[in-house]
């Protein structure tokens, strides 16, 4: 027998999210159609939407969809990014973990190559956690030098849980909007946008036992973002491209505090007859 443990990398998906997914595949339209095949699967992607939205304290208009958790930090770093230096051109100054995914810090780089950021990481303890009193320094000319925050919720490679919260408060003191990447934390711990008071939250499906492919940037409302992508303006305009609505119906993260795992071990025993536990 194999035991999968590597749930940092993927989870297996749940057999809710097969389910979910198999019978939203099996609908023909598309969700921006008006007729009645289209308002099926936009229906479809709207009530996943408010699901998601629910389980990580955002309103639904807050949700965009993306491919994953990649795009979302993408969208979050550029976007934000872009619009801070377009309304003010002294706004370059990128302060991020320096524990971050390659998701995040590629990202800033490119930025820094391509795009005259100033990107500085803020260094991070034994324990990989974040130095709060650097922040606090970078932010101490009232941030007016500065694009954006990003710190991540919980470490893919460690585990290390950040102050976002407290870090969402010195920025927010400063004027600064501030992303998180919870890509290894949605599905695992609470997560709550509104309470930790971020302006942008990356999540990633796969990590929580739905598709790889399928993820969403919250973005709370009236942050300023310019879009990576442009075509067709689905997701308000933020993320163009074909909404997928048997991705966005097995993406629901499951019960707070109930690990994916953990939840097909359970569905699995009360399936196997003279079990009672
Ligand atoms: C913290 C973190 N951010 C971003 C990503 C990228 O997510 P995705 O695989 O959905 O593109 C990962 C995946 O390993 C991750 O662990």
């Amino acid at each position: 027998m194999t035991a999968y443990l590597d749930h940092a990398s993927t989870t297996p998906l749940r057999p809710e999210a097969l389910e979910a997914y198999a019978s939203a595949a099996a609908l023909a339209g598309n969700p921006s159609s008006l007729h009645s095949s289209g308002r099926r699967a936009r229906a479809v992607v709207e009530e996943s939407r408010e699901a998601l939205a629910a389980a990580v304290g955002a309103r639904p208009a807050e949700v965009v969809w993306t491919s994953g958790g990649t795009e979302a930090d993408n969208t979050a770093l550029k976007g934000l990014y872009w619009a801070r230096r377009d309304a003010d051109p002294r706004r370059r100054r990128v302060l991020v973990g320096a524990a971050e995914h390659h998701a995040v810090l590629d990202c800033a780089q490119w930025l820094e190559q391509h795009e005259g950021a100033d990107v500085r990481l803020l260094p991070v303890d034994a324990h990989g956690r974040a130095d709060l009193d650097a922040l606090r320094d970078e932010l101490a000319d009232g941030g007016d030098g500065v694009a954006l925050v990003s710190l991540m919720w919980a470490n893919n490679e460690v585990g290390t849980v950040q102050p976002v919260a407290a870090a969402a408060e010195l920025a927010h003191a400063a004027g600064v909007p501030i992303h998180t990447d919870a890509v290894q934390a949605v599905g695992h711990l609470p997560v709550d946008v509104a309470a930790a008071g971020v302006d942008a939250l990356s999540l990633s499906a796969h990590k929580f036992g739905g598709p790889v492919g399928v993820g969403a940037l919250v973005l709370r409302r009236g942050t300023p973002l310019v879009p990576l992508q442009h075509g067709g303006g689905q997701e308000l305009g933020v993320r163009s491209g074909t909404l997928d609505a048997p991705a966005a119906s097995a993406a629901e993260p499951p019960p707070r505090g109930t690990r994916p795992h953990a939840q097909h071990h359970r569905r699995h025993r009360e399936q196997r007859p003279g079990r009672t536990a």
